[in-house]
């Protein structure tokens, strides 16, 4: 019993791996559930494979132990013959396999209808949408989609290289300086997901998450059209105001955009409608007044090294601030 409860945890660990936000157990896309479906594939045919060794072996002790005379030469022969011939079959099943996963990954895209722009930097995701016009609509560490229709995600790295992966969505793809490489995404299935950069990138490679909301058209049709209104234009809560003329004005607006007011600094995330996100800082913390103001106070903390400095803000600035982002909706 003491031995079995040794493995628990592990068994535990085992089985957890296979559900939730972050797996590419649980696929949520077609192009998810095709790679999914090959790594079965392998996962049988390998495996197969690795128990008739075990089997051959088990056997070949067993024989050396009891029986003194050695297989006949056409016992070998036919042996060697048989698992050439498996052999064979079973790496003609597996690359017959990856080539019409491959085909039908590629298939995607003759059907996208959504182009979407992310661009990777040290450490956080810019995500822009491209609008019938030819602009974009921008946001950074939340990806939207709508199920049932097909997204052409270019990915494209500022700085270094990183990896854009949302494991229950589709496959890695490495995000690479001076490249545009294109990841095609047919989500299925309603709800949020996780993404992460999956290519160490640098100090804070870990907290580079992107949360992913997998939606239904009009839902996604409506959170665009949120996401593409400037911030409210009008602002009478005098706590609100001086939150604004703080973020507008130089401590805030040199780096970051809100749209609708002066604030249209490049280098940093489109704080436009930060406060309906669901986390701060690229999953670093969940969305809260209070982790909003943590991070504006001291981001060196919660991610050393990360282009944001400490803003030095009064109490009460600090607090208006934290208000105003929230507010922003
Ligand atoms: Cu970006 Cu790791």
């Amino acid at each position: 019993m003491r031995r079995v409860r040794h493995f628990l945890p592990l068994v535990a660990s085992c089985i957890a791996g296979c559900s939730g936000p972050q797996t590419p157990l649980s696929p949520a896309a077609d192009q998810a559930g095709h790679v999914f479906g090959l790594f079965n594939l392998m996962l049988w045919v390998c495996g197969l494979f690795y128990a008739a060794v075990l089997v051959f072996l088990g056997v070949a002790i067993w024989r050396a132990r009891r029986v003194q005379r050695a297989a006949s030469h056409q016992t070998l022969k036919v042996g060697f013959g048989v698992w050439a011939v498996a052999i064979t079959l079973g790496l003609i099943v597996l690359t017959t396999a990856s080539f019409l996963v491959d085909r039908s990954l590629a298939q995607g895209r003759a059907h996208e209808t959504l182009v979407v722009r992310v661009t990777a930097q040290q450490w956080w995701w810019r995500v822009q949408y491209r609008t019938p016009d030819g602009g974009w609509i921008e946001t950074a560490n939340e990806l939207h989609l709508p199920a049932g229709a097909t997204a052409r995600i270019e990915v494209v790295a500022a700085d270094v290289v990183h990896s854009f992966w949302i494991p229950n969505l589709a496959g890695k793809m490495d995000v690479i300086p001076g490249r545009t490489n294109i990841v095609d995404i047919t989500p299925r299935r309603l709800g949020w997901v996780r993404g992460q950069c999956a290519e160490f990138c640098g100090l804070q490679h870990a907290h580079m998450a992107l949360d992913v909301d997998v939606q239904t058209p009009t839902e996604f049709a409506s959170w665009l059209a949120r996401q593409a209104a400037p911030s409210a234009p009008s602002i009478v809560d005098p706590v609100l105001l001086r939150g604004q003329s703080v973020v507008t004005g130089d401590a805030c607006g040199r780096c970051h955009t809100v749209r609708g007011t002066p604030a249209a600094g490049r280098p940093g995330p489109d704080l436009t409608h930060v406060g309906a996100r669901r986390s701060v800082a690229a999953g670093t913390l969940p969305m809260s007044r209070a982790a909003l103001q943590g991070w504006i106070a001291q981001p060196q903390a919660l991610k050393p090294g990360a282009m944001m400095p400490a803003a030095p803000l009064s109490g009460p600035d600090a607090n208006a601030v934290a208000l105003y982002l929230e507010s922003l909706r």
